[in-house]
């Protein structure tokens, strides 16, 4: 009897020890950042308390002196000024669209750290009403035309005017069908063998966002691999399916999710002893910045934001992930929404060297409508089991094939065939390097502080100085005439039809905003401000708030304003179909 006690405490031990040690080796692969530790960021996000600086500390939150806060100043009124007096139209519509769309209203409250956020929203009302674009060039709705770096979230690779062309065309091609689901538009069977050959893989499926396809990747891999938990790396974003967005963001603990440290040694070691892993998610944008969040300019709160690119280091480490992979049967999965067509013809595998299992493209590949694509192989791809009939694994989506999107995606795809395309790809990191040693040369010449980092056309803006104020050079972009998404300086993608003449315009311009930023104050330095210094402020200034200390700062919940009434609704004239319901109705009858 004791000696069966014996062995089983013996036994227990051992599992018990194996546990830790896997526990352990878990730990030791999370990024020590809060981004590393999806959990205790969610509960501390909860507990940081909302403050704003009062009119006076806005302009001296590093103590600059009163010389230069009066400069600052007087440059916010005049850009405050300038903005409004520019656009009146595209204001008023912006202003009525921020009222009801739950996005803008957001997104106007992520420009900036939170602190300055309040003053800078009620002062600089930005348009985000156009009407019209015109190769790199967009159009507000006041006529005013501004260079655009938005890229469309990503889409737009090959300039507008070609998504234009591949959208008409594409509605010319499903005319005759229309909004048919169920049936195929013949144009399908030419986009799966074409995203077959791009993808080296036996099978497509077509979803309808980039989420989408994300959700159906992980899928088939936890029913095929029969495992539970998905890998994700620190920072990478994978779409807002709660399966794949641990942390801030989403209202439920991430379950069944690791997130892992990227190009690291130790996360190697997990893939490679744990049983429980069904994939690896790899977003190959992570290659820029292992382990950062996407570099949006709500969060500088002092201007440190870095950048890693090694390309090579990069598909080393991927040639990495892929061995272990296939050692241990997990599936790897690229996820290509965003880079796809950027970076190669065959995407980021080619661009790298390196094939996954399975790969998701989205954003541009439908020729800019909306879109979500698995390729896989056969096995992987297949969503029954012959032996076992009940057990599937269910994908649908009412729109998925939609006929218009299946033939705009055609125009997209017969696109790449050109030579001309296929030339565009070559040289394509010297290219853009190339533009960006440019830049950087001309900041450097004049002593700015600002400087550029690049993966080919996407691009984010750094800063050499410790600055409070690091957030305030993406509106003298906007003052120049160049439109960036909400995340700011952070992102700039440029689309590849950009001429050189263009990017001369968009030089003129960064240097020029940069000039001024630095002409107005904002960069005014002393020895005493440093990164660090600024962190301890800020955390200081949040612990006194939290604990009711500081009655100086305003806590907006203590006393909230009334929301203002939409400006100038009466302005805003949305213009009617050219046949009225009741033409149709005619015609039905
Ligand atoms: C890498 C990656 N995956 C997935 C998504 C989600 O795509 P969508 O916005 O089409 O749902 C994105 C969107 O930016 C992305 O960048």
């Amino acid at each position: 009897m004791q000696a069966a006690l014996f062995v089983g405490g013996g036994i227990a031990a051992l599992f018990a020890a194996r546990w830790a040690r896997a526990r352990l080796l878990l730990s030791r692969a999370k990024h020590p950042s809060l981004r590393g530790h999806a959990r205790m960021a969610r509960r501390i996000s909860k507990w940081i308390p909302y403050y704003e600086y009062d009119d006076e500390e806005f302009f001296a939150a590093d103590d600059a002196p009163e010389s230069v806060q009066q400069q600052r100043r007087a440059s916010f009124e005049r850009l405050a000024d300038q903005f409004a007096r520019k656009a009146p139209k595209t204001l008023a519509y912006s202003g009525a669209v921020e009222d009801g769309l739950a996005d803008v209203e957001f997104v106007n409250r992520y420009r900036v750290p939170f602190q300055f956020r309040e003053k800078v929203r009620k002062s600089f009302r930005l348009g985000l009403v156009v009407q019209a674009t015109r190769g790199r060039h967009i159009q507000d709705l006041d006529g005013n035309w501004s260079l655009d770096v938005t890229g469309a979230y990503g889409v737009n690779v090959f300039g507008y005017d070609f998504y234009k062309g591949c959208i008409e065309r594409a509605c010319r091609r499903a005319e005759a069908l229309g909004p048919v689901l169920g049936p195929y538009h013949p144009v399908v069977i030419d986009n799966v063998e074409r995203l077959k050959r791009i993808s080296h893989k036996e099978q497509v499926s077509f979803h309808m966002s980039g989420t989408e396809a994300v959700m159906q990747a992980v899928r088939l891999a936890r029913y095929h691999t029969k495992k539970s938990h998905i890998v994700r790396f620190c920072g990478a974003y994978h779409g807002w399916w709660d399966g794949v967005q641990a942390g801030v963001g989403n209202p439920r603990p991430a379950r069944e999710v690791y997130t892992l440290k990227d190009m690291s040694a130790t996360s190697l070691r997990v893939l490679a002893t744990r049983n429980d892993i069904a994939c690896v998610l790899v977003n190959p944008l992570q290659a820029m910045h292992p382990n950062g969040n996407a570099p949006t300019d709500s969060m500088l709160v002092t201007s440190s934001r870095t950048v890693r690119y090694d390309k090579e280091a990069y598909a080393a480490w991927l040639r990495q992930l892929r061995e272990v992979c296939s050692q241990r049967g997990i599936v790897l999965i690229f996820d290509e929404v965003f880079l796809g067509f950027r970076l190669a013809l065959g995407g980021a595998q080619e661009y790298f060297g390196v094939r996954a299992d399975l790969v998701t493209y989205g954003k541009t590949v439908a020729g800019g409508l909306p879109i979500g694509v698995v390729c896989g192989s056969a096995d992987l791809m297949r969503r029954y089991r012959d032996e076992r009939p009940t057990d599937i694994c269910f994908a649908r989506g009412t729109f998925n094939s939609h006929p218009y999107v299946m033939t705009a995606m055609n125009e997209f795809l017969q696109h790449l065939d050109w030579p001309e395309v296929q030339e565009g790809y070559h040289d394509i990191d010297a290219r853009w390097d190339r533009r960006a040693a440019k830049l950087n040369g001309m900041l450097a010449t004049r002593g700015l502080p600002m400087r550029v980092a690049n993966m080919v056309s996407v691009w984010t803006t750094l800063f050499t100085q410790a600055s409070r104020y690091s957030w305030m050079f993406q509106y003298y972009l906007r003052a120049a005439g160049i439109t960036m998404s909400w995340v700011g300086s952070g992102r700039f993608l440029f689309s590849h039809d950009l001429t050189e003449e263009e990017f001369g315009e968009f030089c003129t311009r960064f240097v020029s905003a940069a000039e001024s930023m630095v002409a107005d104050g904002w960069w005014w330095s002393s020895p005493q401000l440093t990164h660090k210094s600024i962190q301890k402020r800020v955390l200081r200034e949040t612990i006194s708030v939290l604990l009711g200390r500081d009655r100086k700062r305003r806590r907006p919940l203590l006393d909230a304003q009334p929301a203002q009434p939409a400006p100038v609704a009466a302005m805003v004239e949305i213009p009617r179909p050219e046949s009225s319901p009741s033409d149709a109705t005619a015609v039905a009858r």
